[in-house]
């Protein structure tokens, strides 16, 4: 699940605005300035990363996202947002464990600076054609929306 959160964040860019004046790198943010803080950015960075565009959840710095911030601000939800989510997918994978992601999925997300949202997401379900038959691929394809 870290992985996932570093890889594709739900919150990808999130508004600041510096309390006094802050250096990052060579560049100087004076106090008082609004920040659009790039997590999804920050989570690809080759100097924090290795390899930063390969889904890889067994890498060792897996924990270091920075996908519910930072600091005194951090996320007050994280451990529900995490427990939530792994009772869903879990519970989801028990309940149809023939469920995947359709081939004919083409990414496209909502346009928004902070959310990511997909417009639209394809499942397949594989359906055993009977217990002692091998499972029929692409037996189902259904579309959710998002809202
Ligand atoms: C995947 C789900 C979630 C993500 C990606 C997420 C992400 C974030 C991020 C990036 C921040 C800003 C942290 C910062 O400024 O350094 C934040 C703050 C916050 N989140 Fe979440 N969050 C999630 C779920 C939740 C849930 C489930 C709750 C409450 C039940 C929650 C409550 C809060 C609150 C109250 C803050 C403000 C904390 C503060 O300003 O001190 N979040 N979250």
């Amino acid at each position: 699940m870290a992985e996932t959160l570093r890889f594709a964040p739900a919150i990808d860019g999130w508004l600041r605005v510096t309390t006094r004046d802050v250096t990052v790198g060579a560049v100087t943010i004076p106090a008082g300035a609004r920040c659009l803080l790039l997590i999804g950015a920050a989570n690809r960075d080759p100097a924090a990363f290795q390899d930063p565009d390969r889904f890889d959840p067994h890498r060792p710095d897996v924990g270091n996202h920075l996908s519910f911030g930072h600091g005194p601000h951090f996320c007050i939800g994280a451990g529900l947002a995490r427990l939530e989510a792994g009772i869903a997918i879990s519970r989801l994978a028990q309940t149809i464990p023939g469920l995947r992601l359709s081939p004919e999925q083409h990414r496209s997300y909502k346009p928004n600076v902070a959310f990511r949202a997909h417009r639209r997401l394809l499942a397949t379900i594989d359906i055993p054609a009977s217990s002692d038959e091998p499972v029929a691929r692409g037996g189902a394809t259904a579309e959710v929306r998002a809202g």
